[in-house]
């Protein structure tokens, strides 16, 4: 049953996003048991959770698509629900090894559900991505927006959330929440877990901070030549700890309620390149040269969310702004210069 206090299982919680919301679910007083294949995260970020947390949160080191081990984890641990983090996310790689990311991906998670279902689990809260409305046509986005991709990572969250929905609809026991993610950033505010990208980071904030710390030389802005007030592509940026508690709020809300849900996590407010990079640099007195270049294929001009639905069915609202997320990701990023490999 679905209750106040949870077994839950988090695939992926040694990542980014995962290891600050398991810190929110043990907050919230939620068992977790993080079931995660280090593909893209290191164990000192348990360490890091207990320190925070004050609680050890127990990792199965392994992968989501190993039947044999999800079945013994699940015989061991007897979650009674899932939050569901584990996938890969390079959008540039995605296009280059589609077949990696269709099995990690698609396949993976059809592994865990058949799992899942073979030990009536049926409550799961998956990481979709803003990136499931493709080109949005209207602004700002609401979830009755068409849903399609631009490219082989977003094909496997509305893949999964296809999924998700046709399994709903064979069985009302499943209850499923597909948070819609805009875009993630910022840090813990004690600066001791925050986002570490394996190579050169892809997105902006990660490329603002090591250009801060002095890893790379000057910020990159794709394109001043958009239909936006300054002429740079404008994002919603999230701060990860807001992002982490709407993972808890999903959790309560699929207490009375089956079937499929999606709901956007995002602020609602708009923010150019240049307005980031800004901000970063007066907030935190740090100086980040820039060079405008052209724009990065794929990209649209602005994404932002209507965020009601969510702060309606799930009473849940970002707390954080931009100022604070830059403060927070800079905070991170000059303590651990190298990462968690520091
Ligand atoms: P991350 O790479 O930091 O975390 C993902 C974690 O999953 C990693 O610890 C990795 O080791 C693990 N993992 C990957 N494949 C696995 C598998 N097959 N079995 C077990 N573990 C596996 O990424 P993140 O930024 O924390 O993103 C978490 C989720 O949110 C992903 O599904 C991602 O697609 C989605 N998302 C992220 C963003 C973003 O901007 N970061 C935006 C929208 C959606
Ligand atoms: C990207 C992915 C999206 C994914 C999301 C979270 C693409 C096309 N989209 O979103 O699928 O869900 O990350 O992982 O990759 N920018 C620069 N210079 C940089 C990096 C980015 O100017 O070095 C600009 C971009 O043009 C964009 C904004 O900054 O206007 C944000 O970019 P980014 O952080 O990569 O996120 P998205 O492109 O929104």
């Amino acid at each position: 049953m679905v209750g106040d206090h949870m077994r839950l299982l988090v695939t992926g919680g040694a990542g980014y996003i995962g290891s600050h919301t398991v810190i929110e679910l043990i907050g919230a007083g939620h068992d977790v048991v993080i079931l995660d294949n280090l593909s893209n995260s290191h164990t000192v970020v348990i360490d890091r959770i207990s320190e925070i947390s004050g609680t050890r949160p127990t990792l199965v080191v392994g992968d989501i698509g190993d039947a044999e081990l999800v079945d013994s984890l699940l015989s061991e641990h007897s979650p009674e629900a899932v939050v569901h983090f584990a996938g890969l996310k390079a959008v540039g790689e995605s296009v280059a090894q589609p077949l990696r990311y269709y099995r990690n991906n698609v396949a993976g998670t059809i592994s865990l559900l058949e799992r899942l279902d073979a030990h009536d689990i049926r409550t799961l809260v998956f990481s979709s991505s803003a990136t499931v409305y493709g080109e949005p046509e209207s602004l700002p986005i609401t979830e009755d927006a068409p849903v399609w991709s631009v490219n082989p990572y977003g094909e496997t969250k509305v893949q999964i959330e296809h999924i998700l929905s046709d399994l709903a609809v064979s069985d009302d026991r499943w209850r499923f929440a597909a948070l819609r993610y805009f875009n993630p950033v910022g840090a813990h505010p004690s600066g001791r877990i925050g986002e570490d990208p394996p190579d050169i980071p892809n997105n902006l904030m990660p490329y603002i901070t090591q250009v801060a710390v002095g890893a790379l030389d000057r910020v990159m802005v794709f394109g001043d030549d958009y239909d936006t007030p300054d002429g740079t592509g404008v994002r919603d940026y999230i701060h990860v700890v807001d992002l982490a508690r709407g993972h808890v709020a999903a959790i309560d809300a699929l207490g009375d309620r089956s079937g499929f849900h999606a709901w956007n996590l995002g602020t609602g407010v708009g923010t150019s390149v240049l307005e980031l990079i800004n901000t970063f640099r007066s907030v935190n007195e740090v100086d980040i040269p820039y060079e405008i270049t052209p724009r990065r294929p794929g990209d649209t001009a602005a994404s932002y969310t209507d965020p009601a639905k969510a702060e309606r069915d799930l009473g849940w609202k970002a707390q954080h702004d931009v100022a604070d997320m830059c403060r927070h990701s800079w905070r991170w990023q000059s303590r651990n210069p190298t990462g968690y490999r520091g």
